[in-house]
């Protein structure tokens, strides 16, 4: 028999229970829960929509998306950046179907109103022959879209009461600032697009704690000699923040795989204990809630460390597809061949013709695949997450609950908690 949605989120207070490590199937498989995060997670939560070096000048724009509505970003002519809801107030045309351009003004297809950049309706064909003087410009400009950014990285959100972005992202800031505030970062090219018949929980879930996986699902990278199967070890360390978000730090590395001559930039925009993190790091991978991932990894790039750094969004389009989309970030002051190696070392693992990245969408999808079904046979399914649950945090030199080692589930029952708190509320 089919459940109602208050019957789902009562199952779900009965069957999800992170910190016992006990995370039921059907999370990944049924409409209803998908239906349920929609409300109550993608249109409540700060979203990532893109990064501000997407538009960099005046006039710029892009459409990106937000909980399955279209956005237009503008940088106006002051040089600030707005987001709106893509539909024209007269009768809900789409206003802008390109994705991106320049252009102070936008004219609707429909009946040829014009809105400025900043939102402005400025002009309606025959505005006084037809309306007279009834029609008040002034009450029908765009839908204005909450829009905060961190560090270049710009989140939106539906919800008029969010809390600030800032307070939302926490203590998970110190380590964005080494991903994307260590320098000034510019997005190379446009994002990369694809289709993965997988619930994007996977992904996000993949990105903030499952280092384990990465001895066996990559484990021919190794064998291949394209890493060094070193890169596989659990040596590091795992974080979780509040909210859901949480890391994996990968150290220590000989090899400083940052562009040696911005090391005096770095400094200026680090602390001492981010700049010693950052001089030490392999790789960091982690997820901001609820689906921004977030990698820097190296490989040897003619037989240099190269680092690549990159924003991804797990974009769900149902319970069991998502888009990936994948920005590539650069240090904007690196010389262009570092940045070319840069980009290299980003396509040959984690793109889709990335060796990392096809590894683990086979197994995104048989995951998702596995966990479609009737929730009468599903809901008796439960995935283990009880690695590492009798462990004690250690003292880190960043914020958060921090382990002295990769190989541990904590992330991820963080991420379901958190999960769970909104699904429920
Ligand atoms: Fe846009 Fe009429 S719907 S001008
Ligand atoms: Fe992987």
């Amino acid at each position: 028999e089919e459940m109602s949605k208050r019957q789902v989120v009562n199952h779900l207070y009965d069957t999800v229970k992170p910190e016992e490590g006990v995370i039921p199937a059907y999370l990944l498989g049924d409409p209803k829960v998908y239906e349920i995060e929609h409300e109550k997670v993608f249109l409540k939560t700060w979203v990532f929509v893109g990064h501000e070096s997407e538009v960099p000048n005046k006039g710029d724009f892009m459409t990106r998306e937000l909980a399955g509505y279209s956005l237009i970003i503008t940088r106006d002519g002051e040089g600030e950046i707005r987001a709106f809801y893509n539909m024209c107030t007269h009768r809900g045309m789409k206003l802008c179907r390109a994705d991106k351009g320049n252009k102070s003004m936008f004219t609707c297809p429909y009946h040829g109103f014009n809105f400025k950049n900043t939102g402005e309706l400025v002009g309606v064909p025959l505005q006084k022959d037809i309306y007279g003087g009834t029609l008040d410009r002034t009450t029908m400009g765009l839908h204005k879209v909450k829009l905060e950014s961190y560090k270049g990285l710009l989140f939106g959100t539906w919800n008029e009461d969010a809390e600030p972005l800032e307070d939302f992202l926490g203590d998970i800031r110190w380590y964005l600032d080494i991903l994307v505030g260590r320098a000034e970062m510019e997005v190379i090219g446009v994002p990369q697009r694809f289709v993965v018949s997988s619930n994007w929980k996977v992904g996000s879930d993949n990105f903030v704690g499952d280092s384990y996986h990465t001895m066996v699902t990559h484990g021919s990278i190794a064998k291949l000699g394209m890493v060094p199967s070193a890169t596989y070890s659990k040596r590091g360390f795992q974080i979780h923040t509040e909210n859901g978000h949480g890391l994996n730090l990968g150290t220590p590395n000989p090899d400083f795989a940052f562009p040696e001559e911005l090391k005096a930039e770095f400094k200026s925009n680090l602390s001492v204990e981010q700049y010693g993190v950052l001089s030490n790091l392999k790789n960091m991978i982690g997820n901001v809630f609820p689906n921004l991932s977030f990698l820097i990894s190296h490989t040897k790039i003619k037989d240099q460390f190269i680092s690549n750094t990159s924003v991804r969004m797990w974009r769900p389009i149902g319970h069991n597809k998502m888009e990936v989309i994948a920005w590539m970030l650069v240090e904007k002051n690196a010389s262009q061949d570092w940045k070319d190696r840069s980009r290299d070392s980003f396509i040959l693992t984690f793109s889709p013709s990335g060796i990392f990245e096809q590894d683990d969408t086979e197994v995104f999808t048989d995951i998702t695949e596995a966990a479609q079904g009737p929730m009468p046979f599903l809901k008796n399914l439960t995935y283990n997450y009880t690695m590492g649950l009798h462990r004690e945090p250690v003292e880190f030199v960043g914020p958060g609950v921090a382990y002295d080692d990769k190989f541990t589930e904590a992330s991820q029952r963080n991420f379901y908690k958190y999960w769970l708190e909104l699904m429920t509320k």
